[in-house]
């Protein structure tokens, strides 16, 4: 049976930009150091009465417009962050609320930087066991509130963001294949060893506090091109097809020396990957739907493209899923 089908996609940012001009003057560091390392050249900050839930928001509603749909459509709500609104409720519920389908399932899921991958695995495995027809799946952070504007060795690195997709069940008629549209396959890991490499060092039961990001990063950069690398193997296998065969890699912007390093392993074209790190730096869970987005509207994904979404983050949690359009 072929997966859920993407029916369309939205994005926001926050309004103000801050580019890394910016942070050299407030912090030990430089637009050189940041563009050569990491490929990042600006980021948009949350200000003021701009949350989690409202970027969430804000790219649901332009999801549901780009498919025509009505906020009654939907049935299901699986929302991705790791920079919730409040400890509980969860965010998802904030938005269900705002978007008036009141009564449909509303959660959220924790994987961080691979958090769209696994709410959009979790949406359609729930789709094709009839839990519904329609599914808002949404990846939305504010990393700025958990970042140490301190620590320049993370802080330059994130910024804020929403992108959400919207899926429709499989037609009941068994048809499979993969050339129809659908998720044709996908893979989910985590490995709780790699903990202390990427965390926040808070939380509700430990500390009471939030908390700030730490990071290892270059250890961080060495897991994350062996794990993306074998998922992505993995996904190519289980759908039967050639790695060629792929027309765009939507991953999670990290670092473009992550995106690099991982298509050549495959031997996939660095033109085939879709790369939005310089602009919106990495979002976390939002990352993966707003690259989508972006690349949606001006022009180069179309109907009918085969795309390789993958991500990897602190959990370490990582996972693909090959999607025909
Ligand atoms: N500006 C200037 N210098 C800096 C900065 C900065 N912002 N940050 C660190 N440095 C310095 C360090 O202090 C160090 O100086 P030293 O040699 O005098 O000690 C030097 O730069 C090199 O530091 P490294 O950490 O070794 O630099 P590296 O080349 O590994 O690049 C980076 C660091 C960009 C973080 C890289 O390791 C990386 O991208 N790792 C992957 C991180 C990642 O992708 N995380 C996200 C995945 S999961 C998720 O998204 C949550």
């Amino acid at each position: 049976m072929t997966g859920s089908r993407l029916l369309g996609s939205g994005s926001a940012l926050p309004s103000r930009v801050v580019t890394n001009a910016e942070l050299a003057a407030q912090i030990d560091t430089s637009d050189e150091w940041i563009v050569e390392r990491t490929g990042i050249r600006q980021r948009y900050i949350a200000g003021d009465g701009e949350t989690t839930a409202s970027l969430a928001i804000a790219a649901a509603r332009a999801a549901l417009d780009d498919a025509g749909l009505a906020a009654s459509d939907i049935d299901l709500i699986v929302l991705a962050t790791a920079t919730p609104d409040n400890t509980f409720p969860a965010t998802a519920t904030k938005v269900q609320h705002a978007l008036g389908c009141n009564g449909c399932i509303a959660f959220d899921v924790a994987a961080v930087c691979s958090g769209f991958l696994y709410a959009l695995t979790t949406a359609d495995s729930l789709l094709k066991t009839g839990m519904g027809t329609r599914a808002l799946v949404i990846g939305a952070e504010t990393f700025s509130r958990i970042l140490d504007w301190e620590d320049r060795t993370t802080c330059v690195l994130f910024g804020d963001g929403a992108g959400a997709v919207i899926l429709e069940a499989p037609s009941q008629d068994g048809a499979a294949g993969a050339d129809l549209p659908g998720v044709l396959a996908s893979r989910l890991h985590a490995d709780g060893a790699n903990h202390d490499l990427l965390y926040v060092d808070g939380g509700p039961s430990t500390t009471q506090t939030v908390g700030h990001l730490r990071m290892k990063g270059r250890e961080v950069f060495r897991h994350a091109v062996v794990n993306l690398a074998n998922v992505l193997n993995e996904v190519i296998e289980d759908a039967g097809i050639s790695a060629d065969d792929i027309d765009w890699i939507v991953p999670h912007q990290a670092n473009a020396r992550i995106l690099d390093a991982t298509a050549k392993k495959l031997g996939i074209a660095p033109e085939k990957v879709v790369v939005t790190v310089d602009q919106h730096a990495n979002t976390s869970a939002a990352s993966v739907p707003l690259a989508y987005d972006v690349a949606r509207r001006d022009g180069r994904i179309k109907a009918g493209d085969l795309v390789m979404f993958e991500a990897m983050g602190g959990g370490f949690t990582w996972g693909a899923s090959l999607v025909r359009i």
